[in-house]
């Protein structure tokens, strides 16, 4: 088995007729073998017809992965729009519940996507 298949979470979301967008996931780790270590990001390949694919990264501020000191020269972590602001979630988004199993959202990060 290839374990590191183990490490990937994927999925597909699609957005309400607005264009909002939410998905609940694990806080990515950080990544890399030796000297190369990859801030914590989550991949986005973002569609929409008529639209041109955007595929991209977001980034958590606070990482201190970002920037110059991420490996990868062409990731964008340098970018401000490509970091997200977590913080604490508030009113009802701190459970989610599923399938009969409760879990307890420990941070919310909203990141705005606009294709051109
Ligand atoms: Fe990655």
């Amino acid at each position: 088995m290839d374990t590191r298949r183990l490490n990937f979470c994927r999925g597909k979301v699609i957005t309400d007729p607005q264009g909002r967008y939410s998905f609940i996931t694990i806080m990515p780790g950080k990544y890399g073998w030796g000297w190369y270590t990859r801030p914590a990001h989550v991949h986005f390949r973002v569609t929409a017809p008529g639209r041109r694919t955007l595929v991209t990264q977001m980034y958590f501020s606070g990482d201190s992965s970002l920037g110059d000191h991420d490996p990868c020269g062409f990731c964008g972590s340098e970018n401000p729009s490509q970091v997200a602001e977590p913080r604490a979630p508030s009113g009802d988004e701190g459970r989610y519940t599923v399938g009969g199993t409760s879990y307890t959202i420990s941070e919310v990060a909203e990141w705005d996507i606009v294709l051109n």
